[in-house]
């Protein structure tokens, strides 16, 4: 399986190097990556994980700026595509084709060759606009995973509710991570 990782400019890009280290788990699975320079900003304000520790868990690592990039055209098959965290301006680029950097250029490809896509979108609160971005997306038939908090299976640190997010994304690509907790179900208590 081949998949493209897009990491944009919003902020918990640390969610994209969790989803890369997962993926990195799962055998015979290629990873191209592809960082946005807001996510490199936005990765040295939050967090001790440098782009270059990113980079090592991909197999290819692409420039944002070449735009003739094998993901760059859809002749170049991949499996789709996780955009983690995606920027509202990133959405706002995909919403209306507006391809003018190699990761909404990668996205544009996987939507004209109706491949799936995952959005981690992550914005607070989300405005009218942002809501009708991600509503086209939607239609379009992405797959919108906002980072949300879970209260359910004990997710009571950081680290588990990164885990469920994690797990939440790859199980739209049908994989199980191994530090996932899925609702196991409760009876019903009579009165
Ligand atoms: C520390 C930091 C945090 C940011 N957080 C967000 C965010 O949560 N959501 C968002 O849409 N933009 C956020 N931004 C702004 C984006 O980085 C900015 O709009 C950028 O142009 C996005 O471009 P890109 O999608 O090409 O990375 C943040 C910027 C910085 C520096």
């Amino acid at each position: 399986m081949r998949l493209i990782v897009g990491v944009s400019g919003a902020s918990g890009v640390i969610l994209g190097y969790y989803v890369l280290k997962a993926l990195r788990q799962i055998s015979g699975m290629e990873i191209h990556l592809v960082m946005t320079e807001g996510a490199k900003t936005t990765l040295q304000y939050e967090s001790s994980i440098t782009v270059e520790e990113m980079e090592a868990l991909a197999d290819v690592v692409h420039d944002n700026k070449n735009m003739a990039a094998t993901i760059s055209s859809g002749s170049y098959k991949t499996d789709g595509m996780i955009v983690v965290p995606c920027s509202m301006k990133s959405i706002a680029g995909m919403a209306c084709g507006f391809a003018d950097n190699l990761l909404l250029r990668a996205a544009d490809v996987c939507l004209k060759e109706n491949r799936k896509i995952v959005l981690v979108p992550r914005e607070m609160p989300f405005s009218r606009i942002h809501l009708r971005n991600l509503t086209t997306l939607s239609e379009y038939g992405c797959s919108i995973i906002p980072p949300l908090l879970t209260f359910y299976n004990d997710s009571n640190s950081v680290e588990k509710q990164i885990n469920h997010i994690v797990g939440k994304i790859l199980m739209q690509f049908g994989f199980e991570t191994k530090d996932f907790v899925s609702w196991t179900g409760r009876n019903m208590i009579k009165s």
